[in-house]
């Protein structure tokens, strides 16, 4: 029995989180599996209700289960620092989820914004640095009107410079060994020269990886003229998580983005979830696309040891895609959420038959 932490959270969170549940269903059924689901309304609703995103005990709770899926949180009127340090960031740091994995490729039949002979066979990984970083609690405000001062320190620390370094070598040596490392010690000179030199200690130790070390304003530059150039993106905190919408983007859209937030170490559990927002320009008209959700609960069951199901399911996002009918708006389609959702159960109970 395996036990799954449902977080839909807010605006189109619902509606992917409903096609995903959709699909663990058809699993479910397909190929016995057996889940139990917890879901919990924590959001920015609950927020206004009890004046907080998850409960006092929420760490406990969720660590009763074995990974978490999340929809999307954030909405207008509460601010996206109280969102995000409320629920996500709290949860990625208690259960040592350091590793925050984008994955990104070119599908057939997705128009791309860049050239498709530029774009064409592009399928590189973000290793994102998910613990520390430039989002930390560390500064302040001094000082009033003109005078006013805002400080903010990142903190990056050998131990996690180290883990995540190996980490991206370590999938780069089960790809096609190529690490690019994104950073910017031209004009961030203690940090980030330090990241460039642990980095390197820890290139010697995988000596069939070649490593590329680029500032991150080069490195976006090249993921849209040479995208296909990457093939594994280490980064901090903040520039992996700008360039992994920026390689989302290149590849067609946000709406595919998948993200998992991995505990290689413990304690665990690892969480799922797509990387677009809760995008209340969109939310309740049944819009949203829900491949970069369906993407995740595919990581998902990787990550659960269930790879007949994973590869079921990204076979059937791969038919979804490549089909205007089955394509949403944003992907320049006429689909609905519910249209998506439909072919790619039905594909994985056709697949798997
Ligand atoms: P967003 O990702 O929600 O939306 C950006 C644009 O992409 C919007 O035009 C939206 O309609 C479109 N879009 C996003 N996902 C889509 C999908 N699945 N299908 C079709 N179109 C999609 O980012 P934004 O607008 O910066 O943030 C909105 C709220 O979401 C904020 O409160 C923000 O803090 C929160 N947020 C939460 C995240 C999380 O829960 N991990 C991540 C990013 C933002
Ligand atoms: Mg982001």
């Amino acid at each position: 029995m395996i036990r799954l932490a449902l977080i839909p959270g807010d605006g189109i969170g619902f509606e992917v989180m409903d096609s995903a549940k959709r699909v663990l269903d058809t699993v479910s059924r397909t190929y016995g599996v057996s889940f139990t689901t917890t879901e919990l309304d924590w959001s920015c609703e609950r927020y206004h209700r009890d004046g907080a995103m998850m409960p006092d005990d929420g760490l406990d709770v969720l660590a009763q289960h074995d990974a978490i899926l999340l929809g999307a949180v954030g909405w207008p009127g509460v601010p996206d620092h109280v969102s995000l340090w409320g629920l996500l960031i709290p949860i990625r740091r208690a259960f040592g989820q350091y590793v925050n994995l984008r994955p990104m490729r070119i599908f057939e039949g997705v128009p791309a914004p860049v050239r498709p002979e530029v774009a064409e066979g592009t399928d590189f990984v973000v290793v994102r640095e998910n613990s520390e970083g430039e989002y930390s609690q560390v500064g302040g405000r001094i000082g009033q009107g003109p005078s006013e001062v805002a400080l903010q320190e990142s903190t990056f620390s050998r131990i996690g410079i180290e883990r995540i370094a190996e980490y991206a070598m370590t999938v780069a040596e089960s790809r096609r060994g190529r690490v690019h490392s994104a950073t910017k010690s031209n004009g961030i000179i203690h940090t980030m020269t330090f990241w460039d030199q642990v980095v390197d200690e820890v290139a010697v130790r995988h000596p069939a990886v070649t490593v590329l070390r680029e500032h991150v304003d080069a490195m976006a530059a090249r993921m849209v003229m040479r995208p296909t150039d990457f093939d594994v993106v280490v980064a901090s905190n903040l520039f992996g998580d700008i360039l992994s919408d920026l390689a989302a983007a290149v590849c067609g859209s946000i709406g595919i983005a998948p993200s998992a937030n991995l505990a290689p170490d413990g304690p665990g559990p690892s969480m799922f979830e797509p990387v677009h927002g809760s995008a209340p320009d969109i939310a309740g008209r049944g819009l949203a696309n829900p491949i970069g959700m369906l993407w995740s609960v595919a990581l998902m069951l990787e990550h659960l040891q269930l790879p007949e199901p994973a590869t079921d399911l990204m076979t059937a996002i791969e038919a979804a895609l490549k089909d205007p009918r089955t394509r949403t708006a944003d992907l320049g389609g006429t689909a609905s959420t519910n249209d998506v959702t439909a072919f790619v159960t039905a594909q994985l109970t056709g697949v798997a038959r």
